[in-house]
């Protein structure tokens, strides 16, 4: 049986105890609270115990687990990732199990992969949901046996990794769609740590956004600061590309704001995105300072309307855009402009950087 641990807060909040500190800003945020998690994903560093980290993209995982792997006996050894996604089936398996000289076109010469790189360290399977079938079932063995033979290669070759796998698909669902083999799921689901989005633990925003200020304050030579007018606009921001998006806005504000602008340039990054729906409370809680008409309120509750709608068809039929503009009965060129306008992020912004604002609105111009 799983055992599922929800992480419902920081995630720095496991590594400060075991007294490792991590570059991302990580020793700004503790809370007695999260004791319990704190001891349970100590526990889990101390073992060999494959781990399965969920969560949107850019929430944080693959920072969970190079602290899983710091915090472990491992740590003096390798953390080696891989992006189940970026490569296609043939290029994947030789990245992970290696190939011998001439076992396809192009192989000139041996080539071990991350699976004897990552020996006694860690490897982090990053868009597990992606792999391959067949590819799944090489995975497994490996899991099970500890051992694997490399493209084009019979030689039995052992290995002693730590795998981590983190996705962000709904891996119940390609399980049930045949997508994803059951035994593999159960296989790597042996720790669960779901981390929720951005939005979900909005009280880390501040603390997020001045961490990231010093940063890029430093990096650029810049001296820019938010006022706490500003800071509210960031905590209530929905964060489709959760953390990465918010490091990105920062970086952008520190790069083109001014003390005079920096007010404008955070309207600039942030207004473009979707916002959560209006309801009467966030209404309420408007700032009396900001002028805001019905007219833009209406408009706001109306996208975000069509926001919801238009990521459920796409998620319905796998981000197919023809059959979604199809199903919604607009143009193609259309749904492209509504999943731009509405901030959605795409299946392909998850598998790397989310773009910034300002070049999703160049999409929309062209
Ligand atoms: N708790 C955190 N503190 C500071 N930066 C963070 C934190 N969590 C994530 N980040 C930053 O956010 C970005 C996305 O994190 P990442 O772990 O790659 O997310 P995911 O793997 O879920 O897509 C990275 O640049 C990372 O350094
Ligand atoms: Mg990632």
């Amino acid at each position: 049986m799983a055992l599922s641990v929800h992480l419902r807060s920081y995630v720095c909040e496991f590594i400060i105890p075991r007294g490792l500190y991590m570059s991302e800003g990580l020793g700004l945020c503790s809370s007695a609270k999260m004791q319990p998690i704190r001891e349970l994903i100590g526990k889990v560093a101390a073992t060999n115990t494959t781990v399965l980290l969920r969560g949107e993209s850019g929430v944080g995982k693959e920072v969970v687990a190079r602290a899983i792997h710091k915090a472990s006996p491992r740590a003096h050894r390798q953390f080696l990732k891989v992006n189940c996604a970026a490569l296609p089936g043939e290029l994947l398996e030789s990245e992970l199990f290696g190939h011998e000289k001439g076992a396809f076109t192009g192989a000139y010469r041996q080539k071990p992969g991350k699976f004897e790189a990552a020996d006694q360290g860690t490897l982090l399977l990053d868009e597990i949901g992606e792999m391959p079938q067949r590819l799944q079932a090489k995975l497994l063995h490996v899991l099970q046996d500890g051992e694997f033979s490399r493209v084009g290669g019979e030689k039995i070759i052992g290995t002693d990794v730590r795998l981590i796998a983190s996705t962000n698909r709904d891996l119940e669902t390609a399980m049930r769609a045949h997508q994803f083999r059951e035994d593999l799921y159960y296989r790597l689901n042996v720790i669960e740590i779901r981390i929720p989005p951005l939005r979900e633990r909005r009280e880390e925003i501040p603390v997020l956004v001045d961490h990231f200020l010093t940063r890029f304050n430093s990096q650029y030579g810049r001296k820019i600061e938010i006022p706490a007018d500003s800071m509210r606009v960031f905590v209530e921001y929905h964060w489709p590309g959760n953390i990465r998006e918010l490091e990105n806005a920062v970086k952008r504000v520190v790069v083109l704001g001014t003390h005079r602008t920096v007010h404008q340039e955070i309207a600039a990054t942030l207004g473009r995105g979707p916002r959560p729906a209006v309801t009467t409370a966030s209404v309420t809680t408007i700032n009396p300072d900001q002028m805001i008409s019905l007219k833009d309120i209406a408009r706001q509750a109306a996208r975000d309307a069509e926001r919801v709608a238009i990521k459920e068809v796409l998620d319905r039929v796998h981000w197919n855009r023809a059959k979604a503009a199809r199903l919604l009965q607009i143009s193609y060129k259309a749904l492209l402009y509504k999943i731009v306008q509405c901030g959605l992020v795409t299946p392909e912004e998850k598998q790397g950087v989310v773009p910034e604002p300002a070049s999703r609105n160049e999409v929309v111009a062209s």
